[in-house]
């Protein structure tokens, strides 16, 4: 009896040992970790590159696993430890090399590479930049800039640029007229420019000082940027959103579908980029990498369809700003400008203007039931 007891005894305490987590791990530390879910179970690559016979060097393993880089979250301790952590990388760099075990996923993958993803949108970039560029031409000549030149030149190219660069901060970045005109769609506007200018300033620091994008801590000035720009957005897209849904009059002709395109992908930028944060601190690492391909997308769609979008009026309305104020100047100065002004596009409250004018000229029997309703 004492002797089965024993035998007994023997079989629980090796059943223990079997399943413990040291020896377990002992015999593949690898195969039972989370990488596997983007590095491949024959570590040959997921999403994320193979990381059989790694070329990456004992200690920038260790490094990457724990700082992350690019879409890799950083590994902790709870997940994997110190301790196995070497065995880990002695493993994968042992285990054999089978190229038909490269996934197509990986194909995807590597296109999330910092390097390569930096390239296509710099591609793109420089696409948008060209057609806003052209768009642009088309709006100065449109408002007259070639029969202004001649008295541009009499003003003097100094005072034409000091001119030009007040105007560009004064009617463009702080967005004068609409302060004065309602502060709280202001504010809503605001929220949206700053922030956008915040995500773009963060991108380029980021680049900066953190190219592998490892994961910074919640609190790094690095991620506090992005992330407060990204809810100024948020809240400024909502806004606008809401406004569009709650105004019956909204799809008067004039707020084109272009306009929903753009407030559209400027919510999914939004909305991905905090999802794939969110996901990352949760460790939901097989959601990660789809999320971060949804979030690129929406991103590229907004740069690419930036010149055809609402999004042209962030450089059309204070460039012809700008030009209304050097005609003001040109005026002031003496200068015969041999053509009558018209309101340039840009310049909301003279389109009020004009409505209200429309409006007055109604006569009195039209009085309270007629609204015009004028769209900037
Ligand atoms: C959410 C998906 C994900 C998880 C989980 C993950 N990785 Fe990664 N890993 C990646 C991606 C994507 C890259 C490519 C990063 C880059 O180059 O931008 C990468 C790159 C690496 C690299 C650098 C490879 C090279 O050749 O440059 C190493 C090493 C690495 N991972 C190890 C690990 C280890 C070890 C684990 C588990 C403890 C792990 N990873 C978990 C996605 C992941």
């Amino acid at each position: 009896m004492r002797v089965l007891t024993t035998i007994l005894a023997m079989c629980v305490v090796s059943l223990g040992f079997a399943q413990s987590p040291a020896q377990a791990h002992a015999k593949d530390v690898f195969s039972t970790s989370s990488c596997t879910g983007c590095h491949g179970q024959t570590a040959m690559g997921g999403l994320g590159p193979p990381l059989a016979q790694t070329k990456v060097e004992e200690k920038e393993f260790m490094d990457i696993v724990r700082k992350g880089k690019g879409m890799m979250p950083a590994i902790k301790q709870d997940d994997i430890s110190d301790a196995d952590l070497p065995l880990l990388y002695a493993e994968v760099k042992a285990k054999p090399w089978v190229p038909e075990e490269i996934p197509v996923a990986y194909k995807v993958g590597q296109f999330l590479s910092p390097k390569s993803v930096s390239r296509i949108f710099m591609f793109a970039f420089g696409l948008a930049f060209v057609m806003a560029m052209v768009s642009l031409g088309k709006w100065l000549r449109a408002a007259g800039l070639p029969r202004l030149m001649p008295s541009l030149a009499k003003l003097g190219w100094g005072k034409v640029a000091g001119i030009t660069i007040k105007s560009l901060f004064l009617d463009g970045f702080l967005v004068q007229s609409l302060y004065k005109h309602d502060k709280r769609r202001w504010l809503m506007h605001g929220l949206m420019l700053y922030g956008f200018c915040g995500l773009i300033i963060a991108d380029i620091l980021i680049a900066v000082n953190n190219p592998q994008r490892s994961q910074l801590p919640l609190t790094d000035p690095l991620k506090m940027l992005p992330l407060l720009s990204g809810v100024a957005v948020f809240i400024g897209v909502s806004y606008v959103m809401y406004r569009y849904k709650k105004d019956e009059y909204i799809d008067n002709g004039l707020t084109l579908g272009r306009d929903f395109a753009f407030v559209n992908f400027l919510v999914h930028v939004a909305f991905s980029g905090f999802l794939v944060v969110l996901l990352k601190r949760a460790g939901a690492h097989d959601w990660v990498m789809t999320v971060y391909l949804y979030h690129l997308a929406a991103v590229l769609l907004l740069i690419v369809t930036a010149p055809f979008t609402r999004f042209q009026h962030a450089y059309v309305a204070p460039a012809l700003a700008a030009m209304t104020r050097l005609t003001d100047a040109v005026i002031a100065a003496g200068v015969d400008i041999g053509f009558e002004r018209e309101p340039s596009p840009g310049r909301h409250h003279k389109s009020v203007a004009i409505a209200e004018s429309v409006l007055s000229q109604l006569g009195p029997e039209y009085e309270g039931s007629v609204t015009i309703r004028y769209y900037p």
